[in-house]
């Protein structure tokens, strides 16, 4: 070690780094959507909680979600929907700068999806995975965007995508019934014009018991490493709805309200509000705190795909845009809010 009193190095000073170009705008230019071909009705569920396809349907909204197959992973639900959004997009996989993958429910600690899901689609861009739950593809929204402006790519996919159905408790009330599986994956580029507004996005992790896998993977390892298998627990996720609910039904309005004014619009510029997919109260709740005009358009996917955390807004998004129900070129809030707790918002222009 050299002595304290040994002066600094001074900078060679013969180098500058390369100027990544000036700040530009960025955009959503594509969107993709893939739900599993298994629907599953409440019917299926109900008889292992002790519940009922009517107290489904009134306390959250849901009449049915799809589960994707034993042997289809949350890589190839990925697949489906990255190639969609890159078709919609215009952009092929050797133009990808970043692959950015918000999940919660691919099966492996490391490596991450996203490097996979890459080189499936022909791509060595670098790749990771987003763990921020439900707002995961809002914060890979913001990034991404982020990352076209800088200039460090010119081309980021940004997937959400989930197999709750591998990571749910059938037996638990609380939340057997909630989840879905399904993936969802938007292209963003440069632009002329501004197309993804400020993101307002926080967390608070006094909270990290509200939504949780129930045991930590070091928790269950003796009981797995031990011959008693009926000592065997799976971590599944757990939800104490009611404090989840109630966050989100007072917190959130708030946030998006903040991501609005944040762009220098007004609710009756919005052409469409695509809140996470959690609850259909939470979103009637939002929507009356927001203000909202009764004509626009407000996603209510939870109906038939329930709340498929990260995929959710994307997955609402493509169908919305495919039925025509909200305009390419729009203006469209959204936000995402779950485990963690963690939360984004913006605006967006929609492709
Ligand atoms: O995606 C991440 C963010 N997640 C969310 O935002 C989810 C937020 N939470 C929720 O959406 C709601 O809390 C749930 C839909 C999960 C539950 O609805 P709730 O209105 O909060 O139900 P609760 O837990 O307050 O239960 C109401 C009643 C209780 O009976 P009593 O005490 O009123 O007699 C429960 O025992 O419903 C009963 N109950 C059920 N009944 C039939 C609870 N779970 C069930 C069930 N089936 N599955």
């Amino acid at each position: 070690m050299t002595s304290p009193s040994a002066t600094a190095p001074t900078p060679k000073g013969t180098g500058t780094l390369v100027d990544t170009g000036a700040a530009r705008h960025s955009r959503i230019l594509g969107v993709g959507a893939y739900r599993p071909a298994r629907v599953v009705m409440n019917s299926e569920i109900v008889d292992k909680i002790d519940s009922s396809d009517e107290w489904i349907r009134e306390r959250s909204g849901i009449i049915s979600r799809h589960y994707a197959a034993a042997d289809e992973s949350v890589i190839d639900m990925a697949e489906a929907a990255s190639r969609q959004a890159l078709e919609h997009a215009g952009v092929t996989p050797e133009q990808i700068g970043f692959v950015l993958v918000a999940t919660v429910t691919h099966p492996y600690q490391t490596p991450a999806a996203a490097p996979e899901l890459a080189s499936r689609l022909g791509s060595t861009a670098p790749a990771l995975d987003i763990s921020a739950a439900c707002a995961g593809y809002c914060y890979g929204v913001a990034m991404a965007s982020d990352m076209v402006k800088a200039g460090s790519a010119d081309y980021v996919l940004v997937v959400g995508v989930e197999k709750l159905s591998d990571f749910t408790d059938p037996y638990d009330r609380g939340s057997a019934f909630i989840f879905g599986d399904g993936a969802g994956a938007c292209v963003i580029g440069p632009s002329d014009t501004p197309g993804i507004g400020p993101t307002v996005w926080g967390s608070d992790g006094t909270q990290r018991d509200a939504i949780t896998q129930r045991q930590a993977w070091t928790d269950v390892r003796e009981s797995w490493q031990s011959a008693q298998a009926d000592k065997n627990v799976w971590p599944a996720i757990g939800m104490a709805g009611q404090t989840v609910f109630r966050w989100a039904v007072w917190g959130m309005a708030p946030v998006a309200q903040q991501a609005i004014d944040k762009a220098g619009i007004k609710a009756d510029d919005l052409d469409a509000f695509i809140p996470h997919q959690a609850n259909i109260r939470i979103i009637d709740a939002m929507v009356k705190q927001l203000k909202l005009p009764a004509d626009i358009p407000v996603a209510r996917d939870i109906v038939t795909t329930a709340n498929t955390s990260a995929a959710s807004v994307p997955l609402a998004m493509t169908r919305m845009l495919a039925e025509k129900e909200i305009p390419s070129g729009g203006l469209a809030l959204q936000i995402g809010f779950g485990a963690g707790l963690v939360y984004a918002a913006q605006v967006v222009v929609l492709p």
